[in-house]
């Protein structure tokens, strides 16, 4: 599962799709996933049951895609505000990308179809949602002065190098773990194990001594 967050106008969508293809997995927007679940447009669920009700159902959709196969998702901008589909990302690679508000409004313009853009503190909700995006990414991408095709790629070499991040992180314990292994058998914690059995066996009262007791007489 790779996740990727970030304001409207970011290149979500067209990266995921990329980056999906390159890696040969499924790619899915929760946007498009929703409209086709309520066979309604995002902009309709807004103007009719309003955003609470919209953000509820995100949520549904985004936990119920997270628990199905491997996917490049896209979500929808305001998802990761939902402080529940936050915890369900933990420890997921979240790929963050991020656009300044100018290059945002230039790349969606008035578009209709985001109801969001209506509002009159969207500047301020820009502001709001950066640090709240950094804080779950694992990989923070500047799409500023990029194409789709060059942010899939950053985005894929990001992964690979947080991966190995990862994966060095993880040999650290492994590493710790082994040595503790060899630590315990130089304290003599396996030989003094085998000094009680033998201790147990060559006891007076013990099966091995009471045979030797036996052999003798
Ligand atoms: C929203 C972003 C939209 C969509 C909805 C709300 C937001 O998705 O989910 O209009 O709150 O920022 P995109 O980020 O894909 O445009």
């Amino acid at each position: 599962m790779i996740v990727l967050i970030g304001f409207m106008g970011a290149g979500k969508t067209t990266v995921g799709r990329l980056v999906a293809a390159k890696l040969g997995l499924p790619f899915a927007d929760s946007d498009q996933v929703i409209e086709q679940r309520t066979g309604r447009q995002i902009r309709r669920i807004f103007a009719e049951d309003g955003e609470p009700a919209f953000r509820d159902l995100e949520h549904s959709v985004i936990a119920a895609l997270l628990a199905s196969q491997d996917t490049v998702l896209a979500l929808g901008g305001g998802a990761p505000s939902h402080p529940v589909t936050r915890s369900l990302l933990a420890g997921l690679p979240v790929v963050y990308l991020r656009v300044s508000f100018a290059e945002a409004m230039s790349r969606v313009g008035d578009d209709k179809g985001r109801p969001m853009l209506a509002r009159p503190d969207i500047r301020s909700l820009h502001a709001q949602r950066e640090p709240l995006y950094a804080s779950i990414a694992t990989l923070t991408i500047d799409t500023d002065p990029l194409s789709p095709p060059d942010i899939a790629l950053k985005v894929l070499e990001g992964l690979r190098l947080a991966w190995i991040v990862l994966l060095a992180g993880a040999w650290k314990p492994i590493h710790a773990l082994r040595y503790c292994s060899r630590d315990h058998d130089r304290r003599g914690m396996h030989a003094g194990r085998d000094d009680a059995r033998l201790q147990r066996r060559l006891q007076p009262g013990g099966k091995r001594a009471r045979r030797l007791r036996a052999r003798r007489a």
